[in-house]
């Protein structure tokens, strides 16, 4: 299993590209289910196992791909099926994304009930009551859900929260439903309304994506279409954050600063120098970061995909930081292995407190989940000494060529087999 070796302790300085962003690309390419037609979808991080994994799961529903560099293209070879299989499911919980659109198609769907994962429990309560709010009847066999539906109806739909996901699958369920669905409570991601701007290409009308209400108007035949993916909004704040903590001077090519209002708030209060133009955001930082308290929420609030990279930097901090998660339930696992590197974190509940210290050193650990892998590399690229990473592959599900891209800006990053 793959490693990667940091030498850190070293500025960072140059250019970093950022990819295509992961968690749009996922609904967007599963969203082709809902057209026989032909899509064409650029800018995928095809270089991450989450993106193979959705090929993989187009393919066995019927889908035929073909994959060249970032785009994806994706065709029709005849009729899909309704049935997602475990194996898929299993590897990725977003495959639960492919219910919508079968079940409004074709009226039945059936998938394996996602489990829970390293970040908590994560069930689809919410994504099934859409579902049954537009008529479908649910039955549960055998660890599957298999939902059922004449005919999905258009309507009203509430969320008791914000899920990304729900929101994804009901706005894909309502684009192949004629008439008119309102979802109130929606989530307001950046990655919703990029997806909605994929549902619009494909001949539905959507309106309010990015706000707490989306409206879909649907139709019963959508045709196919060619798409460019939104940049990656986490991926640029982990690089951010990255060099926050190591000190330098970076410019994260493709970056969005609107996406991310709430984290460039933050790393302005810490001492950084932000600016920002169309399609970059630049970063400078010489200087021990200050404390900056986050209470991570849905957005526009502090991501939770990002609560533990900001971890990772407020371990340098002066002074006493609380960092607060309220989106899921367990999502401290890194405060542990930073600790490993001299870090002081006290977790109580959904709040830890971090008590800076003035340098990290280095130290053999490892990644528990995705985003606590990138936290532990920031505080690598930031101490004194070498650190080795256990468990890259839960880094490689969300950052394309990591080591290859740090490289750029000076760090030393090693991957070893
Ligand atoms: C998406 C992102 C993930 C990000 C998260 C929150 C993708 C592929 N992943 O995940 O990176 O961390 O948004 O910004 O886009 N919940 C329920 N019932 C449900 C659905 C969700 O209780 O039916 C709970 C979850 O357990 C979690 C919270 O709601 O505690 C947020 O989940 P959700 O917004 O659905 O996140 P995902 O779409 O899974």
């Amino acid at each position: 299993m793959d490693r990667l070796v940091i030498e850190g302790g070293r500025r960072l300085e140059g250019t970093l590209p950022v990819s295509g962003s992961k968690n749009a690309a996922l609904p967007i390419l599963i969203a082709t289910l809902l057209t026989d037609e032909p899509c064409v979808v650029e800018n995928c991080p095809t270089g991450l196992r989450d993106i193979r994994t959705t090929v993989r799961l187009l393919e066995s529903l019927g889908k035929k791909t073909k994959v060249t560099g970032s785009v994806v293209r994706v065709e029709s070879t005849g009729s899909l099926k309704t049935q997602a299989p475990y194996d898929i499911v299993k590897q990725m919980r977003a495959s639960v994304l492919a219910a919508g659109p079968l079940l409004a198609r074709f009226g039945l769907v059936r998938v394996p009930i996602p489990g829970g994962c390293a970040i908590g429990l994560r069930p689809i309560d919410i994504h099934l009551k859409g579902f049954e709010t537009m008529g479908a009847r649910r039955i549960a066999d055998q660890g599957d859900i298999i939902m059922s539906a004449a005919r999905l109806r258009a309507g009203p739909i509430r969320l008791r929260f914000p899920s990304v996901g729900a929101t994804e699958n009901l706005m894909m369920a309502a684009a192949v439903t004629p008439g008119r669905t309102t979802i109130k409570n929606a989530a307001r991601e950046p990655e919703i309304e990029d997806l909605a701007a994929f549902l619009v290409r494909l001949g539905a009308a959507v309106s309010g994506a990015g706000t707490s209400t989306v409206v879909v108007m649907g139709r019963a035949k959508l045709h196919g279409a060619r798409y460019k993916v939104m940049a990656d909004r986490i991926e640029a704040g982990t690089f951010l954050i990255a060099t926050a903590a190591a000190g330098g001077k970076v410019r994260v090519a493709g970056a969005e600063a609107s996406h991310l209002t709430a984290v460039l708030a933050a790393l302005k209060k810490a001492g950084a120098k932000i600016s920002s133009g169309k399609g970059w955001i630049e970063i400078s930082m010489d200087r021990r970061p200050k404390s900056v308290a986050v209470k991570t929420s849905p957005h526009p609030g502090f991501p939770t995909d990002l609560q533990a990279p900001w971890m990772a930097l407020m371990t340098l901090a002066t002074g006493f930081t609380k960092v607060g998660e309220t989106v899921f339930e367990n999502r401290f696992m890194h405060a542990a292995e930073l600790g490993r590197m001299g870090a002081r974190i006290a977790v109580s509940g959904s709040e830890a407190v971090v008590a800076g210290v003035e340098r990290l050193s280095g130290a053999p650990i490892m990644a528990s989940d995705l985003r606590a892998g990138a936290a532990l590399l920031i505080a690598a690229l930031a101490a004194k000494g070498r650190t080795t990473i256990q468990r890259v592959y839960h880094i490689d599900r969300g950052y394309e060529a990591v080591e290859r891209k740090l490289a750029r800006v000076g760090a030393r990053v090693e991957r070893v087999k």
